[in-house]
């Protein structure tokens, strides 16, 4: 379980863990790092910050190894967990899209997805009955390779599309990186807890502005 005093936090490893260090900060948690590259797991000053991949997130916070968590909304989703969700951090915006080989529009057999519980519930809502193939990343080479006649997947600035003629169809859902909280700790350490929750929502404000 996580630590007693200090608040353990959920970090998505990779480019976006910057920006999560950054928005903590803005909200007023002091947080050092140095030296400490390679390391899963950091005694950041205010707070124990634990490094995983996004899809890991959801379950840390869920079985309260961390208090609380910065994730995708997409991730969210498709983790299935009923999380408490008090801030919508304003950055990481992406949408999950159907998408296709530009020009292509024969009946869906196979869809490829790194969020097959998302992919499959579209196809369901749109009265497909293609099949869901789970794939790990580089999920557009299902398209262009004959895998997939489709593939569910994340459009941020549409560089991926562009660069492999692929185009979107359809736009499933909107996401953004989220703060997310384990509703135990949020009682045992809302003394921590609530005022990191206004000041994100302070700071989620000025994103993008
Ligand atoms: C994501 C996503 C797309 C790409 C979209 O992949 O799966 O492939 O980014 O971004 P764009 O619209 O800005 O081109 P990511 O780089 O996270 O790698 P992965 O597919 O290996 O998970």
């Amino acid at each position: 379980m996580a630590e007693a005093g200090k608040l353990t936090i959920a970090l998505p490893k990779g480019r976006i863990m910057r920006h999560c260090l950054g928005v903590l900060r803005q909200a007023g948690l002091n947080l050092e790092l140095a030296g400490m590259e390679r390391a899963l797991r950091h005694d950041a000053g205010d707070a124990s910050l634990i490094e995983m991949r996004n899809g890991d997130v959801p379950t840390y916070v869920e079985l309260g190894v961390a208090d609380a968590g910065i994730v995708g909304k997409d991730v969210l989703l498709e983790s299935g967990s009923r999380l408490y969700e008090p801030v919508d951090l304003g950055f990481a915006v992406c949408r999950l899209s159907l998408i296709r080989l530009r020009g292509v529009r024969s009946d869906l057999r196979r869809v490829a997805s790194k969020y097959p519980k998302l992919a499959a519930r579209y196809l369901r809502d749109v009265g497909s009955s293609a099949e869901v193939v789970k794939l790990a990343g580089n999920v557009e080479l299902a398209c262009l390779t004959g895998l997939a006649d489709a593939v569910v997947d994340i459009v941020e600035t549409g560089g991926t599309l562009r660069a492999n003629d692929l185009e979107e169809v359809d736009v499933i859902l909107w996401s953004s990186a989220r703060f997310v909280v384990n509703r135990a700790a949020l009682k045992l350490k809302s003394d921590q807890l609530k005022p990191l929750i206004s000041s994100l929502r302070e700071v989620a404000q000025t994103v993008g502005r």
